[in-house]
């Protein structure tokens, strides 16, 4: 079989010729030539160490330092870790050169030698970045160009402690005959940047786009080579930026770090509880409260509804941080199974700070809050809620709620209406259960004007 010599720049998909359209993929006129032979940064070939019993293998100690950040280390398992390499991917815009930026600047201050190689951005866009964010540590060293050698030279003549590069889609090695960002360049130099680390026992750090297919752009293989992929997320029109973690040699990757992008940078929200409840001192119709979790950690988040009489033709329907079909089977439920005629009216939903509420449990919150604003009757303030609702209009269990009970009785619910038979009670706060949406209803306050 012939060597595949072109490959798909989206998908890695590799082909003896040129082909019009990606077989795996699907994108057109995306192979390049992919010619290169990969570096051979393990010494592949040439015996450096002898198999040896496992359990004969010294342990090196695992050697983390803090990026300055408890939302960033809490996604990386604990901090930078020396020798290894993360990638961080993310929207055009979303934030991640301002996350990067401002974590070699900790680390800096911290007393740590950091590199920022930047191909994107000319050094005085960085330095305008660096003032919006106070970074002024002088053992934070940036460099501009897109040719990897040259930084190369860089990081042996400053022997770093962390390494930035901004991104991997913009360096380059001429041996390569293919442009920056193309399979064969983003690969190369992936591996070189990964294998200098291991022997620079520097942290690396890449930045990477994301296509709109949502993977890193250009090779999906760069996410092989890495030892920790985290997605920085959010909408431009939010303020709060989640950074997952999808891959994660050293840690857990179901964290979640939370994030509001302000004037001087990304700031952790440490307490994401209250920054995702708008509570107000008195009742509001259309608002319930629910739990939600989010990666690993449970999140109380306000669900705020309006429905106004539809004008003429369909109704409108628009959601935001909720699925809209969720939305539509919510409300068919409000309809059939509690009486509500919500059918001819124009329904907004959206959760506080645009929040993506994934899971069923948010069902009881949407339809609550629905119902309270239809009504124009408050729901309480002091009671937080979470439950799938099936079609009959019943309150299914949905995954365990200790946690959820637990968040709600942290931030001063009094109350918690949740699926039947429903946990033993918290502690400082009453666990209520419910079987139908009608049951829960009944709780709405009466009409404020009556
Ligand atoms: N003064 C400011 N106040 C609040 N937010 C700002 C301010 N300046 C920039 N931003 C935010 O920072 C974002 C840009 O951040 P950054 O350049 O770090 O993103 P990026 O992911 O690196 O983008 P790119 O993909 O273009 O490299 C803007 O979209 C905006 O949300
Ligand atoms: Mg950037």
């Amino acid at each position: 079989m012939p060597r595949p010599s072109f490959a798909c720049v989206h998908c890695g998909h590799s082909a003896p010729k040129r082909l019009g359209r990606c077989p795996a993929c699907g994108e057109w006129n995306c192979f390049e030539p992919d010619a290169a032979p990969p570096s051979d940064p393990a010494g592949w070939g040439v015996a450096r160490e002898r198999a040896r019993p496992l359990a004969e293998v010294p342990q090196s100690a695992e050697e983390r330092f803090s990026s300055g950040s408890l939302e960033l280390d809490r996604v990386l398992g604990g901090g930078f870790v020396r020798g290894s390499a993360v990638l961080v991917g993310g929207d055009p815009g979303v934030g991640k050169s301002t996350l990067l930026l401002q974590a070699a600047n900790r680390v800096a201050e911290a007393g740590g030698t950091v590199l920022y190689l930047t191909g994107e951005e000319s050094a005085a866009q960085v330095a305008m970045r660096g003032r919006r964010v106070g970074a002024r540590s002088p053992r934070l060293l940036v460099a501009t160009g897109t040719s990897l050698p040259g930084f190369a030279a860089e990081v042996a003549a400053h022997g770093p402690d962390l390494v930035v590069v901004d991104s991997i889609q913009t360096v380059a090695v001429p041996e390569v005959p293919s442009i920056p960002g193309s399979l064969a360049q983003v690969r190369e130099c992936a591996a070189r940047l990964t294998a200098a680390a291991k022997t620079g026992r520097h942290a690396l750090a890449l930045i990477g786009h994301v296509t709109k297919e949502g993977s890193v752009a250009g090779p999906r293989t760069l996410e092989h080579l890495v030892d920790a992929v985290l997605y920085l997320e959010g909408d431009r029109v939010q303020d709060y930026r989640l950074l997952r973690g999808v891959k994660n040699r050293f840690g857990s990757t179901g964290e979640v770090g939370i994030f509001e992008m302000t004037a001087g940078g990304l700031a952790d929200v440490g307490n994401p509880s209250r920054y995702f409840l708008s509570r107000t001192a008195n009742a509001l119709p259309g608002v319930a409260v629910t739990p939600a979790l989010v990666g690993t950690r449970t999140i109380l988040v306000d669900v705020q509804a309006l429905t106004a009489r539809s004008g003429f033709g369909t109704p409108a329907r628009r959601a935001t941080g909720v699925d809209a079909t969720r939305l539509a089977v919510l409300l068919a439920v409000l309809e059939k199974r509690a009486g509500l005629h919500v059918s001819g009216e124009d329904v907004f939903v959206a959760t506080a700070g645009g929040v993506r509420l994934e899971e069923p449990s948010a069902d009881l919150a949407v339809a609550l809050a629905v119902a309270s604003a239809f009504l124009d009757r408050p729901f309480p303030r002091d009671t937080a809620v979470a439950g799938e609702i099936g079609l009959g209009g019943e309150i299914r269990p949905c995954g365990p709620m200790e946690g959820r009970v637990e968040e709600a009785a942290r931030l001063g619910f009094r109350r918690i209406l949740v699926p039947a038979p429903g946990p033993r009670a918290g502690s400082g706060i009453e666990v209520v259960p419910v079987a139908t949406v009608d049951e829960a209803l009944e709780r709405l306050e009466p009409r404020r004007t009556e």
